[in-house]
């Protein structure tokens, strides 16, 4: 089969794009691997917007509806993140070995909630991510969109105190 030389552009330098891009690759742009690449959004980011949509709808050509379509149906994907705010730990193998679940824990103490859920407040969703793309910066965490390199406990509970007083 044909590789189809894809011309999407990247919709940012967020290395995360690279590995749905990568996905998308490895299916050689087929539309059957829609969901595979909706879910590798979702695990990179957290969520799927518009943006993340648009992109994926473009490289595999399919029309914006259909993809819309799919992300609105399956309940395991989700287009906004509930929280005003959203932090992304990588809890992939590399930035796991770096401490990635002591950063998980560490938000547990101070914010009381896991991966996966929002603080009650509505300011902070947390999202466990696999590998973003970021081995060399590990243990990397994602602040709104950000990512933030060798992160350690205090990184979390300050972009977290901050986050979660009034004036964030
Ligand atoms: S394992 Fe975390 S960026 Fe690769």
């Amino acid at each position: 089969m044909q590789a189809y030389p894809v011309s999407v552009p990247l919709p940012s330098d967020d290395k995360r794009w690279k590995l749905v891009a990568a996905t998308m690759r490895r299916h050689n742009y087929n539309a059957t691997a829609l969901i595979e690449v909706l879910h590798t959004v979702q695990e990179s980011f957290g969520y799927l917007d518009d943006v993340a949509l648009r992109f994926v709808a473009s490289s595999l050509r399919l029309p914006m509806s259909t993809v819309f379509g799919v992300a609105t149906f399956y309940h395991f994907f989700s287009l906004k993140p509930p929280g005003e705010h959203t932090c992304v730990v990588c809890m992939g193998t590399g930035c796991y070995v770096k401490g990635a679940a002591r950063l998980m824990q560490t938000i547990e103490e101070i914010a009381g909630v896991k991966a996966g859920q929002t603080t009650a407040d509505g300011k902070v969703s947390v999202v466990a991510a696999r590998c973003i793309g970021a081995c060399s910066l590990s243990p990397a965490v994602v602040f709104d969109g950000e990512v933030i390199p060798r992160v350690q406990p205090a990184t979390i509970r300050d972009q977290f105190r901050r986050w979660m007083s009034h004036d964030a």
